[in-house]
């Protein structure tokens, strides 16, 4: 079992100079120096199109293949099924647009009530437009945790999409256990990874599509799905003409962001060496992962019981299996007051819904959401310490 060190972690993120206590990872990790420096390198490096005749060429080349080896090490899967796209949504959209084409009226699509709203949308909007139905899964508003799928899936279930964890209130639900329903109904899974990739070690083998972004786990702005390249083999997105007809290319409109890329590989190598031991990096990704997962939740657990403790909290998320992100909502202020009032002390902690409209829907919360507290691997016990101080100090005074 290797070791962390946060505050060996810490001095990689230049960002944390400016002072703040950064509680926004779910929004977007903080960036650490060696993912920006492989950004400008590759800026400032001869590129072209991928080819094979000049140095340039080689580089774009290589950069694009060295960022899907780098995701299949972080996700388990295959270097040929792994598909970038400019976001999670952006990719989404394009999936559920392609799979619809094999969808016909009568045929069902199921959606959960915890997902983002990327993950609920693009379905809808695919299914209504070939006359498929939509059927939700609801989750329990008291433990968090999403209700089963099984009643939903029968021989006209085409695909479910749920989320490996929520944005808003971080359940995990059991995703492996949902791929077998699903697959003995004879539908395809589509996992939103988005938020756990971060904060777990992942096989993603279990699911036939899993996305994510990797600016939620220290990156550059763009998204990554794996799918099986075989499964990929059997879809035909809309393409030009002159884009190569294969596999994963098909599947990524216009050039490639090649600087995004080499960020990508960076922020994957910088994962692998958050304290994780093995001889490859896919074992030393694993086994970092599993480290940050006992820090944060460590963390998780102590400032959780902080903020129950003080009058007026209301706390979100109680799933049995969660990410190290907490919701809440403090009794006499709105939302935006709280976060305004924490940042007005250097501590980040944004208020909304976060694009988890159903979630907050089904919690009651409305447009206003509740705060979110996100703990990252460059989270110290000092952040914590001066978000309670900050939050206790609200306590005495009320905006009603
Ligand atoms: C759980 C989850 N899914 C999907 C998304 C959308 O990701 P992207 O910004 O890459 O489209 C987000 C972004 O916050 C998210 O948290």
């Amino acid at each position: 079992m290797g070791v962390f060190d946060v505050v060996d972690v810490r001095k990689q993120f230049p960002a944390l100079d400016e002072g703040a206590a950064h509680f926004d990872g779910p929004g977007g990790s903080q960036t650490p120096q060696v993912v920006a420096d492989a950004v400008a390198t590759t800026m400032t490096s001869a590129l072209a199109n991928r080819g094979t005749l000049t140095a340039a060429e080689r580089r774009s080349d290589e950069i694009v293949v060295a960022a899907r080896e780098a995701m299949a090490d972080l996700l388990g899967t295959d270097p040929r099924g792994i598909v970038f796209g400019r976001s999670m949504t952006q990719l989404t959209y394009d999936f559920a647009r392609t799979l619809a084409k094999t969808w016909a009226p009568g045929d069902e699509v199921v959606v959960t009530r915890l997902d983002h709203d990327a993950n609920v949308r693009p379905w809808i909007q695919a299914a209504e437009a070939v006359g498929a139905t939509i059927r939700w899964v609801a989750f329990d508003t008291e433990t968090s945790e999403l209700d089963d799928v099984t009643p939903l899936l029968n021989d006209r279930t085409r695909l479910v999409a749920v989320t490996a964890a929520s944005n808003l209130i971080g359940t995990r639900p059991d995703t492996v256990d949902i791929a077998d329903r699903v697959h003995e109904a004879g539908a395809l899974l589509y996992v939103d990874g988005v938020h756990l990739t971060a904060h777990a070690p992942i096989d993603a083998s279990y699911a036939d599509f899993y996305v994510c972004s990797p600016y939620k786990f220290f990156g550059p702005h763009l998204g990554a799905l794996t799918a099986s390249p075989e499964l990929l083999e059997t879809l035909r997105p809309d393409k030009l003409a002159p884009t190569a007809d294969v596999v994963p290319e098909r599947f990524e409109l216009g050039t490639l962001p090649y600087e995004s890329l080499a960020g990508t590989t960076a922020a994957v190598d910088f994962m692998a060496g958050l304290g994780g031991t093995g001889a490859t990096r896919r074992e030393r990704l694993q086994s970092s992962l599993q480290v940050v997962e006992e820090y944060e939740d460590n963390l998780r657990d102590g400032l959780e019981a902080r903020l129950a403790a003080i009058p007026g909290i209301r706390l979100y998320g109680h799933a049995a299996r969660r990410t190290p992100t907490l919701l809440f909502t403090l009794e006499g202020w709105t939302p935006a007051a709280v976060a305004e009032r924490l940042a007005a002390v250097n501590v980040n902690a944004p208020a909304g819904s976060f694009y988890a409209y159903e979630p907050a829907r089904h919690l009651g919360l409305g447009a206003a959401g509740a705060v979110r507290v996100g703990l990252a691997p460059y989270t110290d016990q000092a952040d914590v310490d001066r978000l309670i101080a900050a939050v206790e100090s609200l306590d005495a005074v009320s905006t009603d």
